[in-house]
């Protein structure tokens, strides 16, 4: 096992690649179920959670090829399970549910249970997909699900559920009839997913608001061209983060701003200079980082995925920031970690109030899930000495290439073997890396 080792203090300057997001390549290749045929997509990241998919998708029936352009055939479907196995390693494998049922009118997906950050149940899945005309049976930690041909409804949201939108959104498109879904949420990533259905020939209205029109069709198919995903906007403001802890200078490229307005926002209050243009954003940290306050809430608003990231912006301010985590009920694990490097953090519930320090110090640290490794890491860029993050195989799931890509930039930064613990030999393996 390996872990990441960083000797901090180093200004980082330099412009970076933003790729794929993950969360819109993960509904999209699932999506790709509901269009019988040969699909190609483009911008799809290199990360653990899309072999997880693609290896999901290849136990239904669907063979995939990985290169620039990835290809997956889903003319057929030989069977419509989703194992434990496969749900307990990545949640998002819930998705097959709605494009089963919608085409194969039959799926039996493991319920996911709950992970690090929270109970993260899947009602309105169900809720959504009931309305639609789906049965399901649920024993044995699984749903079992049948239908005949969906048909269209009219179905509100008890709250704003990402991949809750999704699940229900990819079966609507095959139902008889219109759906009109309410309190729907608003992600970039929804929008990306909506422009590929309507591509595969969906006729899908107001995706990227609260209210989403889908009139069903009979069938879809593979767009003529290749769909490419969009940048990942948590990743650009992960690198707009290590330009900001660093005191440092990055533009992060083939990326889009108009998706990070509300981070954008903070960093500016938290004294960074930005710059944008259609596809890049540039950030120069300040000498010293202000405090600022975050209340994290469906898009628009202040993304959870970048609330650890600012956490640790926070631990460097002169002066008290005020972080609120509206969305999931346990997710300031980093909280901790951050400390054990001198960061001083109160948290209350889903409030934390961090007291900036001017300096962290390195120490081991633990990841507990793909946002707060993000957090760590940042930590140990700007911290003094060596820092050791542990259990990266979450930071493997959502960043691709983010050591090579932080190297670049001018990080001391490099993957080593677990057991390796003597200091020298540390700075001496991230040197020679
Ligand atoms: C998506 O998760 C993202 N994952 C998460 O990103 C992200 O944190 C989250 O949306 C919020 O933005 C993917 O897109 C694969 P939700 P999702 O359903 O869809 C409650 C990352 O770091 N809820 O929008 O699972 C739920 O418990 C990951 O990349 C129900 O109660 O999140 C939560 O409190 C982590 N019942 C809230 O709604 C449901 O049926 C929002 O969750 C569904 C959700």
């Amino acid at each position: 096992m390996e872990k990441i080792v960083i000797e901090g203090g180093h200004r980082l300057v330099g412009s970076v690649k933003a790729a794929g997001a993950k969360n819109a390549a993960l509904p999209i290749l699932i999506a790709t179920l509901v269009a019988p045929g040969e699909h190609r997509l483009d911008n799809i990241p290199d990360l653990a959670d899309i072999s997880s998919t693609l290896s999901l998708l290849g136990r239904i029936g669907c063979p995939s090829l990985v290169g620039p352009t990835v290809k997956v055939d889903t003319s057929r479907i030989a069977f419509s399970e989703a194992p434990y196995d496969v749900v307990r390693k990545m949640r998002a494998s819930v998705l097959v549910l709605g494009p089963l049922i919608a085409r194969h009118g039959e799926a039996h997906v493991s319920l996911p249970g709950g992970c690090a950050i929270g109970v993260r149940p899947i009602d309105q899945h169900l809720k959504g997909l009931e309305a639609l005309g789906a049965q399901f049976e649920l024993s044995g930690g699984m749903v079992h699900a049948t239908a005949g041909r969906l048909r269209g409804a009219d179905f509100t949201f008890d709250m704003p559920t990402v991949t809750g939108t999704e699940n229900v959104l990819t079966a609507a498109v095959l139902a008889d009839g219109v759906t009109v879904l309410r309190n729907a949420a608003c992600e970039p990533e929804i929008e990306d997913l909506a422009g590929f259905l309507n591509s595969c020939g969906a006729k899908i209205t107001g995706a990227g608001t609260p209210t989403l029109t889908i009139e069903g069709v009979a069938r879809l198919s593979p767009p003529s061209r290749p769909w490419s995903v969009v940048p990942d906007r948590i990743e650009t403001g992960t690198y707009l983060c290590a330009a900001a802890v660093t005191g440092g200078d990055i533009t992060v490229t083939h990326t889009d701003p108009s998706m990070l307005t509300a981070v954008l926002a903070r960093l500016e209050d938290a004294g960074c200079i930005i710059d944008t243009t259609a596809t890049t954003i540039r950030l120069r940290g300040p000498e010293r980082l202000k405090p600022f306050t975050i209340v994290t809430e469906p898009h628009p608003g202040f993304p959870t995925d970048m609330q650890a990231q600012l956490m640790t912006l926070a631990t460097l301010a002169d002066g008290r920031s005020e972080i609120t985590e509206t969305i999931f009920e346990n997710r300031f694990m980093h909280a901790a970690e951050l400390m054990r490097m001198g960061a001083r953090i109160e948290t209350k519930g889903n409030h934390a109030t961090v007291q900036g320090v001017p300096r962290l110090t390195g120490a081991a640290v633990m990841a507990s899930d793909l946002r707060a490794s993000a957090a760590l890491l940042l930590a140990g860029l700007s911290a003094e000495g060596l820092t050791e993050v542990l259990r990266i195989y979450h930071l493997d799931r959502g960043y691709d290439g983010m050591v090579e890509k932080l190297r670049a930039l001018g990080a001391r930064i490099g993957r080593v073997d677990n057991d390796l613990r003597d200091p020298e030999a540390l700075r001496r393996a991230i040197t020679a890396a």
